[in-house]
């Protein structure tokens, strides 16, 4: 039975409030929180806030804490722990609106994960084997935000994201190893360059630089400082999160202007040149044509992630499939606003032939249930940020966890992680 639940406005790794739920029953207590974006897709779920000015400027999120200790508590509270699945149902048609506007996409979030910790916790199982069960063995490659830009730092770098990611050691241990290594050896070239090594939102260095090509200079200069191989050991991933500096059918970034054409020339000459493993948003959210020429264009060479373009839905990925663009689809729980349908969204790719990358969000929390998700669902990629700073490394540090539980079992998932069927 279900003890109690309750709900918490706590602060995200920004400073700005957010949701977390504690969850009770059997004499086991479950505890979950919600990050939140900052360069948000259009179609997201609802991020449900106050807009109460005289408190956080409006961010406060008490509304969706209500949410969850009123109504949701009221439907849970006293009845039998819910399957997963009918939990999550039942919090959408409690909800009643297409977006959890109602309620609130971090309020019904919240009490999704609270709740699956809490049958692992019944169960006595890890979380990544109560959600994945006995096959739940691969470790995902980690992607590192070491550069950031865009939205997450205010440096004149329009790219919001350049991530290193050695998918070619052996372990995830030795990954984030080298992950760690290359972020110290990137500090100390932008030390000797004179330039600043503070840190946008995701804990990568931002820089007074603008053009792309020196951020992607800056990182294979640093991948061999550190002693790796770029393009055998450690790739580059890049997130320009396209939509930011896209207006009118046109993408305009460090006083240059180019229509989806120019920006699919661009990258391609950039493949032959650069170790580019992924292109996350390589293209905004409104321009699916632009996306069908890149993927065209580019598909067969590299990875090509939708994030804003799909946020987590698997209806937008089923378009995307029929529509032949992308061929890999970012998984963020809280953009659909549950765990029963970020999971489905996986699936649906995963049959489908495109891969995942599970993913952390700007702001964030201590809570690494995405660490533990990532090894359910068998994706093999995540990012989750610079290998530094709390809220990034509690995901890295969880991997390792679990890495050293599963022990002879556990598989990398490596460079064929980022490779179609
Ligand atoms: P966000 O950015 O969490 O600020 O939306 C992350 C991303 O674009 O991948
Ligand atoms: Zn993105």
């Amino acid at each position: 039975k279900v003890d109690r639940l309750a709900a918490l406005e706590i602060l995200d790794s920004r400073g700005f409030p957010t949701v977390e739920v504690v969850m009770e029953a059997g004499g086991k207590v479950a505890r979950a929180s919600v990050p939140s974006g900052k360069s948000t897709g259009k179609f997201e779920a609802l991020e449900r806030r106050d807009g109460d000015k005289s408190r956080f400027q409006g961010k406060g999120v008490l509304g969706a804490t209500h949410s969850v200790e009123d109504e949701i508590a009221g439907a849970l509270v006293g009845k039998d722990l819910p399957p997963q699945a009918v939990l999550d149902k039942l919090l959408i048609d409690l909800d009643g609106t297409p977006n959890k506007s109602r309620l609130g996409a971090n309020a019904i979030l919240g009490v999704s994960m609270a709740c699956a910790r809490l049958w692992a916790a019944v169960e006595g199982q890890p979380l990544y084997r109560s959600l994945g069960g006995e096959e739940a063995n691969l470790l995902p490659v980690p992607c590192f935000n070491v550069l950031n830009g865009g939205a997450h730092a205010d440096n004149p770098l329009d790219w919001q994201e350049f991530m290193i990611v050695p998918a070619g050691l052996p372990s995830f241990a030795e990954a984030l190893r080298a992950g760690a290594e290359t972020y110290h050896k990137l500090a100390a070239i932008l030390k000797e360059g004179d330039l600043s090594i503070s840190v946008g939102d995701e804990g990568g260095f931002a820089p007074d630089i603008t053009y792309p090509e020196e951020a992607l200079d800056l990182l294979v200069e640093a991948i061999q400082g550190a002693g790796y191989k770029p393009g055998k050991d450690i790739f580059i991933a890049l997130d320009p999160a396209a939509s930011g500096f896209y207006k009118k059918g046109n993408y305009t970034f460090a006083e240059e202007s180019m229509d989806a054409r120019g920006m699919t020339s661009l990258y391609k000459s950039w493949l032959g040149k650069y170790p580019i493993i992924s292109i996350e948003d390589g293209l905004a959210e409104d321009d699916w044509d632009g996306w069908v020429h890149l993927t065209r264009e580019t598909g067969a060479q590299v990875q090509l992630v939708g994030d804003d373009i799909f946020v987590s839905d698997q209806a937008r990925v089923r378009q995307a499939m029929t529509a032949d663009m992308a061929n890999a689809v970012l998984l963020k729980p809280n953009q659909i606003g549950s765990l029963s349908e970020i999971i489905a969204t996986a699936r649906v790719a995963q049959h489908g032939g495109f891969r995942c990358m599970m993913s952390h969000r700007s702001g964030e929390t201590q809570d690494d249930f995405i660490a533990d998700l990532a090894v359910a669902l068998g994706v093999g990629q995540i990012k989750s940020g610079a290998p530094a700073r709390g809220e990034r490394v509690a995901k890295y540090n969880q991997l390792l966890r679990i890495e050293r539980e599963l022990g002879a079992k556990a598989r990398f998932a490596g460079p064929a992680a980022f490779r179609g069927k």
